[in-house]
Order: structure tokens, then sequence, then C-alpha cells
């Protein structure tokens, strides 16, 4: 039997997947391979890479990424290795356009030891990138320039030579990447129906006015089962509840995600007062003027859209046990320009319940990792996540049950 065998329900209850599945390093190396190397999965916004040159070095489940826009203004996506000797090509883990981005957001995390090291020649410089090792150098395209002292008389190609590429493709001011390009299917056929129902949000043209990274000692999967569900805020959000009362009524059954949820009696965004001197988006209709829609776009983006602002979070998980979060707050260009723009009602609002929920995701993880508990259960108003569960097992449900 594999562990992608499910018993039955209980008591009217589905199984959840395997414990294991959340702790396991083993599982963990199988999502990396069959989900998010295989999958388009979210990495920036398009806006963090402004102006031809301006790069970042991305941290991809460990695989080394330049993400970069090139001198004709497209954003390209390469593996960050030489097609020579295979040496790192750039360490640095930012660079350039991102002021308005604080500086801990861009950060990939270091390799241990990263900070020691000495200084290398090479790295994205004057349009071109350049390996430290023996300075071969690539165009912004990713085709080899120059290799030194190697012409064609030696029959040298230097066309055979063209860096890796990573699949990358835009939507709603999203960068996605994909890492096995060779096997993608068009980044729109994997967002289904995701756009249409939210066409009215103006995602593309909304900007970055704040952005908050968090590390939170929980698997990816359960931060995603925790952003399916309601049944939980009644306990772990009364802040949030007493702005939107429908996530605790009924322990959330039945919340009408397709028409947006209500909130209270007055209130039509997120913040603590449940209003903003902020403009709605004026492209929304009458519902979406005062109730909130959610996507998760699978593997790795969740959407939270109020009238005026969208709370965004793109998952990079580190570990079977750790996960990265960079927290984005989009908002209008005609709110940020603005001399009095302040996006605080929301941010500090969003914070909160942010850390609720990494805080009870971490006693998740902890949990779940008791001898006893096999799997855990999801209640009938959890049954977005048996979308995740399918989700998961089609892609891994035949690992071995060791
Ligand atoms: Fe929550």
């Amino acid at each position: 039997m594999s562990a992608g065998e499910l018993p039955p329900p209980l008591a009217g209850l589905e199984p959840t997947l395997p414990s294991r599945w959340y702790r396991s390093a083993q599982v963990f190396a199988l999502e990396k391979e069959r989900i998010f190397c295989r999958e388009w999965v979210c990495v920036a916004r398009e806006e963090e890479l402004a102006a031809p040159g301006d790069y970042r070095v991305l941290d991809v489940l460990g695989e080394s990424i330049i993400l970069l826009r090139n001198r004709a203004g497209e954003l390209r996506a390469f593996y960050n290795t030489c097609r020579h000797r295979g040496s790192r090509l750039c360490r640095e883990g930012a660079a350039s356009g991102n002021d308005h981005v604080p500086a801990a957001v861009n950060d990939s995390l270091p390799a241990a030891g990263n900070d020691r090291a000495p200084p290398l020649p090479g790295g994205i410089a004057g349009g071109r990138i350049t390996c430290p090792y023996h300075q071969w150098s690539y165009d912004l395209d990713g085709r080899l320039l120059a290799a030194p002292h190697l012409g064609s008389e030696t029959g040298f190609d230097k066309a055979l030579f063209s860096l890796y590429p990573a699949g990358l493709e835009c939507w709603g001011g999203f960068v996605f990447l994909n890492l096995t390009p060779a096997k993608a299917v068009p980044l729109g056929e994997q967002l289904g129906e995701i756009p249409a129902r939210i066409a009215r949000y103006p995602l593309r043209e909304l900007r970055i006015g704040h952005s908050i990274r968090y590390e939170v000692a929980a698997n990816w999967k359960v931060l995603c089962e925790n952003y399916n569900e309601c049944y939980h805020c009644g306990g772990v959000h009364p802040e949030l509840c007493a702005v939107v009362p429908a996530f605790r009524e009924h322990g959330s059954a039945g919340l009408d995600w397709s028409r947006g949820v209500p909130h209270r009696q007055g209130a039509y965004t997120f913040t603590a007062s449940g209003t903003t001197r902020r403009r709605a988006f004026p492209t929304l209709n009458e519902d979406e003027r005062v109730r909130h829609k959610g996507e998760l776009v699978y593997p790795n983006l969740f959407l939270s859209l109020a009238c005026d602002h969208a709370a965004v979070f793109i998952l990079l998980p580190r570990s079977a046990t750790h996960t990265s979060i960079v927290c984005h707050f989009l908002f209008e260009p005609y709110e940020l320009a603005r001399g009095d723009f302040d996006p605080s009602d929301a941010t500090t609002f969003w914070d909160l319940v942010n850390r609720q929920d990494w805080a009870i995701c971490e006693a998740v993880q902890q949990g779940i990792s008791a001898r006893v508990h096999e799997r855990g259960w999801y209640a009938p108003m959890e049954d977005f996540n048996l979308d995740i569960r399918r989700y998961v097992l089609e892609r891994i449900g035949d690992v071995p049950e060791t």
C-alpha cells in the first residue's frame, strides 16, 4: 500500500494526508520535483524589477535562479549556473531598483558561510552576466557572448552554451516561473477560472505600498489548509470576526466566496474599523465594493481582495518544516501618489491576523509530530481542503509508505 491511499471518512469527517507528509524530507523532495519544479510558481511582482538591467537572485526550493529585465525591458529567468563548469554566476541576494521594498523582503536566504566568502569577480553588470570562474559572459537573454581564449577555429560554438532558462509568464502583475520549461503548460491553463472570477480587481495596475516578510516553522500545506478554511476564525481571529462576523457564524459554514463574504453593517474593508479613506477600485461591482474575496493560486500564492487593497502572500517553502512568506500590500497608483497616503490601517490589521495564523500553523506543525497522530480530519466546513488533498495526491500519491 502506498501512503497516498486514504482511509474512509470517520463520523462524517474526511481524512487529511498522512501527518508524515507534513514533516518528511523525502516527501518534500518529491513535492519540489513534482509540484514546485513542474508547475508555475509565483516569485515576485513585475514592478520589483522596474528597469532594464534590474535583477534578483531567487532561491526557489534550493534552486538558485536569476530573474532579470533585459535590454528590451522583458523579464527573463535563468538558472544561476555557468554552462562551462557550473559555477554560480551571481552570489548576491538582490540588486537594484527596489528602494520602496524593505531590504529584508528581497534577501534570499544566504547559503551557509556565504557572508564570510571573499568577493569574487563576475556577476551582473554593464548588460552582461559574467561567470566569476573563467569569465565566460552572457547577455541578458542568456546567450554566451564571449569565452576567453576560445575561438571558432577550435570548433567552439557559443550558440550551444546558452544559460539554462526557466519559463516565465506574468499574470495580474505577478511573475511566475516554471523550472521545467520544456514540459510546462501555458500559465493560463494552470490558473484556470481564477482570472475570470476576479477580473474586476485591477491587480496588474496595483503597486506595492508595503511589504512584510515572515518566517514560519510550518509545512507549506499546513499554511494552505489554514488559508482555505475559516472554521478557525472564531477562536483565532477575534478582531477579524468583529469586522467580518460571517467568519465565525455557524463555524464559517456556507460562506459565499463567489459573491464575496460580507462585512458587518457599515464595514467594507479589512481594517480594524472596517472602513478606510481610500476609494474602492472603480471597476468593482456593487457586491465587490462591500464584500471580501480570496483565492488560493496553487501552489504558492494567496490573494485576499478588499475593495481598496489586496493583501497577497507568496509562499517560499524552505524545507518540510519551514516556509518563508512574502506579504505585499497592493494599492492603486492613484492612492500611492497622494501626499497623505498611509497604508497602516490595512497593514497593521493584516499583520495581526497574519501573526495569529502563523502562530496557529506552527502549533499544528508541532502537534502533528506526535507519534500517535497518523493523520487529521477535515470537518465539513473545511471542504475546500479536500481540493488541496486532491492536488497533492494527484502529484505525489505514489510515495512509498516508510
Ligand atoms: Fe486565519
